[in-house]
């Protein structure tokens, strides 16, 4: 069986990031911390704020802070490894 990815570039599955807010992550940068789910082209970040919403039943939207930018906006390779 395969797992649905919420975040390709680092092969993070949808089950890994329900599992980092279940114990305690609230903002796509605590993801990026907990499971790396974010770190690389940041195209799967609406889809964490959505998962970290939908799981928190939250209506505030995790911040948008200069740590959840994209690593190419913050002088880091997209992709390295
Ligand atoms: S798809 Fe998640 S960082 Fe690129």
């Amino acid at each position: 069986m395969s797992a649905v990815l919420a975040c390709l570039c680092r092969r993070v599955s949808v089950q890994e990031v329900r599992a980092a807010v279940a114990e305690g992550a609230s903002t796509v940068a605590e993801l990026q911390r907990v499971c790396g789910a974010g770190t690389d082209c940041g195209s799967c970040w609406d889809d964490l704020r959505a998962l970290v919403r939908e799981q928190r039943g939250c209506e505030r939207a995790p911040s948008s802070a200069d740590s959840e930018r994209p690593a190419r906006e913050q002088g880091r390779p997209a992709f390295a490894g």
